[in-house]
């Protein structure tokens, strides 16, 4: 039978990603130096783990509420106030989720239409365009740039809004270059959001790896806080990819439709995940400054030893990626990644598998330890010699 054939149009027209494909040739290949994957090198905090496996040897293996648990929801909503200055209902406005990605999921469907534009960010994070195309809705790419920081500036959002425009999705800090918007940034597209009344959907998943300035919550503006849907999650900051655990912050009408879709596709997030992220909350500040502060230190010595060598490098302000330009090699950045990986077995991201906005640049992950990063950026060198013979 043929298969392909009875595949939805939908699953037929959405490419795999970028990311994946390119690692599937790094595997192909020994002894492979990744520095690919976003994904935090360190192990979960212990506190965290104990919690979980408490609540497995207590027998809490059930269902929770469909938004999560109590305790966990009241722990985000705190946390939120605390930490970022937004305040949020945990009862009516907070629900828990598979992740941000389930997140980025469960707001996308719940608000846009076939036909109806989405605003999303170019070079910007895989999973964007796929939720946007899997609604039939229509993605509007805002193509930013190094010049600017790769921040989002008033004008690009001016141009990019049509009366068609529903909603729009911002990462900040940005995967894949680290880019950071500050409260001054965020001020100056505030209004525009404000009067032009489109919903924006902020991933702050990378809040907590900000480095020398302080992280701005889009919500936290009150003018716009009941447009805006926070999406974080425990992945990143806290170590806790595999724990598959997020959550969604919005106005309850938004977070009662949002709810609904979760309800049928999820039931309720994992319960011993739950149980370990209360605890995360509660007690692993320490652990999330001590990561933060590793991040920091290679970020810095990346930043250093790959514009030494002469590829320009930005220097992000969050996140754990850096985001060299390989213009002056003349090399496209696929073409970069693959002689990369042939010539010294170095695995990087080519830029383009973030949008067009990404050609030009490649994307290095810096959750990997110093010494990897050591012995990676000394091939990386042997290999900018290589290319200028
Ligand atoms: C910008 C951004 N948002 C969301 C996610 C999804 O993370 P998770 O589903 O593990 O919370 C990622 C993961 O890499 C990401 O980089």
């Amino acid at each position: 039978m043929d298969f392909e054939a009875k595949l939805s149009d939908k699953a037929k027209t959405i490419k795999p990603s970028g990311i994946r494909r390119f690692f599937d040739l790094a595997n192909q290949i020994e002894g492979v130096i990744s520095l690919g994957v976003g994904e935090p090198d360190f192990t979960t905090p212990w506190k965290i783990r104990e919690s979980a496996i408490y609540s497995i040897e207590k027998g809490r293996t059930f269902y929770t509420a469909n938004r999560g648990l109590i305790e966990l929801r009241e722990e985000i909503c705190k946390y939120y106030d605390q930490r970022w200055h937004v305040k949020y209902d945990p009862k009516t406005e907070c629900t828990v989720t598979v992740g941000g990605s389930e997140g980025i999921d469960i707001a996308v469907r719940a608000l846009l239409n076939p036909g109806e534009e989405m605003i999303i960010l170019d070079p910007g994070y895989v999973a964007y365009e796929p939720a946007v195309l899997l609604s039939g809705g229509v993605p509007v790419r805002i193509h930013l740039e190094e010049k600017d920081q790769f921040k989002l500036t008033p004008e690009k959002l001016k141009a990019a809004i049509t009366p068609n425009t529903k909603l729009m999705l911002i990462n900040y800090p940005g995967n894949p270059t680290g880019g950071f918007m500050t409260r001054e940034d965020y001020a100056k597209i505030v209004p525009i959001i404000k009067e032009s009344g489109i919903i924006v959907i902020s991933d702050e998943i990378y809040a907590e790896l900000s480095y020398e300035q302080e992280f701005c919550a889009l919500a936290s503006f009150p003018e716009i806080r009941d447009q805006v849907i926070t999406i974080s999650g425990f992945s990143k900051a806290f170590a806790m990819t595999g724990w598959r655990l997020g959550y969604v912050l919005a106005n309850p009408v938004l977070s009662k439709a949002m709810t609904k879709i979760h309800q049928y596709i999820i039931m309720s997030a994992p319960t011993g995940a739950q149980y370990g992220a209360i605890d995360g909350l509660r007690y692993c500040a320490d652990e999330v400054e001590e990561m933060r502060n590793a991040y920091l230190s290679r970020r810095n010595y990346l930043v250093r030893e790959l514009n030494d060598m002469g590829l320009k490098t930005f220097k992000p302000q969050g996140a754990f990626y850096v985001f060299p330009s390989i213009q002056s090699t003349g090399l496209t950045s696929e073409e970069f990644c693959e002689a990369l990986l042939k010539d010294q077995k170095v695995a990087c991201v080519p830029g383009s598998a973030f949008g067009e906005g990404g050609e030009g640049f490649i994307r290095i992950s810096y959750a990997y330890s110093l010494e990897e990063l050591k012995i990676a950026m000394s091939k990386m060198r042997l290999f900018l010699e290589h290319l200028k013979k």
